[in-house]
């Protein structure tokens, strides 16, 4: 069964990205296929996996 979980504040430093990137990884730990997307220009998130934009 598909499950969709939002993280969502228009506050700044409330822990977004924190949460999402450790929600997706424990998620995908459990062997259980994980998409994680993000709308944030900041790219905290990519940064997290160690992607860079060129
Ligand atoms: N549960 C938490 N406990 C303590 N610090 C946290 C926690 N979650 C996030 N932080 C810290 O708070 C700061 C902002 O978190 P971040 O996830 O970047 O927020 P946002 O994506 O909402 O802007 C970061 O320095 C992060 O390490
Ligand atoms: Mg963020």
């Amino acid at each position: 069964m598909t499950k969709i979980l939002a993280v969502v504040s228009q506050k700044g430093g409330v822990g977004k990205t924190t949460t999402s990137v450790n929600l997706a990884a424990s998620i995908a730990a459990l062997e259980m296929r994980t998409l994680l997307i993000v709308i944030d220009p900041q790219c905290g998130v990519s940064s997290s996996f160690n992607f860079t934009s060129r």
